[in-house]
């Protein structure tokens, strides 16, 4: 209680600017005085989804995007949501790199999600070179009772957390709001013979904000298409869980699936996190760090060491924040760790001093650069940007736009900016994962230093990412992870090499499905 105490007055030392007041303006939104209080309710991990069947190559799943009541805030009536398999965030999927997973993703959403907008879905696995075709193309949609397969090669350098979650055009933030997103984990011989914490110590962290009425429906408010900053936090779809721990090290995949709102990550208890794996792989060593910033879409691979603690200890993670979020005294906390037991289990509980030293993009340098080019995220007439473009300007050329046509297995150094210092954008390029080389001309956090394809472009940051165009050829997007900047329409697309497989060459098809 006393930490409580000493937290509320640390809320109330933010800059007054910075301390957003609920708007009213929402009807039956919950004042912040109804809020339920933090640290109720137990800690959950999403189910592990299971395959309908293995073949000799293939693992085979079937999952349904479906509406479903949900009790997620204590005190108030159940929530409609939108799940993979009815669960948010939905099931995870574990992989092993080596081995192809196709999913069957049926929509048995109705016809229009509680905001009114077109429930037409598209699934994309964030962070796997996919094929075009199975590379959730926002234009290319499954309406309600149709269904689609999509392929994953699973064939990456490293094992990593992937993340799955909606992409249809122009109203990605609403589905994936409305709960469609989840983790997928590809896991590699090399990392499960680390000694790092594995199974039930390997836990995934969905972080996400949202906004609720007193009838326990979500509201959609982006302040005209600028950005969604829910006052609830939610960790794997519960308001600031409290997770009992045992003494010993455990390794979270922290996944910010926020519309809008960054985070900066602390331990109330001001030890250190361990950092580890960064989105697309293992650090090639690991880095200790007081706080690291969160974007959206961005994981880290995170360990931290409960031994150090006494039984019945608590240790709350914290949300110092970023520049440009609005905060309300309850976003700045997010779970509760409670000290429950000793280690039942002592096995793999350390983190080795090198973790990942043949990573190939770690291993890019900047002489094997063919060319650089710039790309300016910026507001222009209303609209968000990319050098002046946006999806829209996509669709208008028949799809055949792109601002980049880098050769296939070019190396080239991408220089991502942001001139505004009121807003900052997540910049997620597909198909590839990137060395992120400096910002502002100094060298990346420590906390980046891994390969990644997502990077925090803040006010007034540039940013030079190095990265080589493999190993497919075609079109693919790249898009602020602002979902609400991607939807209005801060998205384009670049081609890689010349004759690659049509986006569309694998559209949805009608209910009922053939049997798999
Ligand atoms: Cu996580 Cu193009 O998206
Ligand atoms: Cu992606
Ligand atoms: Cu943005």
């Amino acid at each position: 209680m006393l930490k409580l105490g000493l937290l509320g007055s640390a809320a109330l030392m933010l800059p007054v600017e910075r301390q957003a007041r609920t708007d009213l303006s929402i009807k039956n939104r919950i004042p912040e005085s109804q809020l339920p209080r933090p640290f109720q309710v137990p800690f959950a991990v999403p189910p592990v989804a299971r395959p309908v069947k293995r073949t000799a190559t293939t693992d085979v799943y079937q999952m349904s995007m479906r509406a479903v009541q949900a009790q997620i805030l204590p005190g108030f009536p159940k929530t409609t949501v939108f799940g993979y398999d009815g669960l948010v965030p939905g099931p995870t999927i574990l992989a092993l790199a080596g081995r192809p997973v196709l999913i069957r993703h049926i929509n048995r959403l109705p016809a229009l999600s509680p905001f009114n907008t077109p429930t037409t879905t598209s699934v994309h696995l964030h962070g796997s070179p996919s094929l075009p075709q199975y590379d959730g193309y926002a234009s290319d949609v499954t309406a309600p009772g149709q269904y689609k397969d999509y392929r994953y090669p699973n064939v990456l350098n490293s094992a990593c957390t992937f993340w799955y979650h909606d992409h249809a055009v122009h109203h990605t933030a609403e589905n994936a709001y409305m709960g469609l997103a989840a983790q997928y984990h590809l896991h590699s011989d090399a990392e499960l013979a680390l000694p790092i914490p594995h199974g039930r110590y390997d836990v995934p962290l969905t972080i996400k904000d949202a906004i609720f009425t007193t009838n326990g429906s979500l509201v959609f408010d982006d302040n005209d298409h600028s950005s969604l900053f829910g006052d609830v936090i939610l960790v794997n779809g519960r308001p600031w869980p409290v997770m009992k721990v045992e003494r010993r090290k455990y390794r979270f995949r922290v996944l910010n699936a926020s519309l809008s709102r960054s985070y900066r990550l602390a331990l109330d208890s001001g030890e250190p996190f361990t950092i580890i794996g960064t989105d697309d792989g293992l650090m090639p060593a690991p880095q200790r760090v007081q706080t690291f910033r969160l974007a959206m879409a961005e994981r880290y691979e995170v360990v931290i060491d409960f031994a150090r603690h006494k039984i019945e200890d608590r240790i709350i993670l914290r949300n110092l924040s970023n520049p440009n979020n609005e905060d309300y005294p309850s976003t700045g906390r997010v779970m509760m760790f409670e000290v429950a037991s000793n280690a039942t289990d002592t096995k793999n509980n350390t983190v080795p001093a090198v973790l990942n030293p043949d990573n190939a993009t770690m291993n890019l340098n900047e002489t094997q650069a063919v060319r650089t080019r710039r790309m300016a995220f910026e507001r222009d007439g209303g609209q968000w940007t990319i050098n002046g473009s946006t999806w829209d300007d996509v669709i208008k050329s028949g799809f055949e736009f792109v601002i980049a046509n880098p050769g296939l297995g070019d190396v080239e150094i991408w220089e991502v900016s942001n001139d505004s210092g009121g807003w900052f954008h997540p910049v997620h390029i597909h198909l590839i994962d990137f060395r992120v080389l400096d910002r502002n001309g100094k060298p990346p956090f420590p906390y980046e230093i891994g390969p990644k394809d997502t990077v925090y472009v803040g006010e007034d940051e540039k940013v030079r990412l190095i990265m080589k165009f493999r190993p497919n050829r075609g079109r693919y997007m790249m898009h602020c992870h602002n979902l609400v900047h991607e939807d209005h329409d801060m998205m384009t697309q670049f081609e890689v090499g010349q004759g690659g497989n049509d986006p569309f060459s694998a559209p949805a098809r009608d209910l009922p499905a053939p049997s798999l």
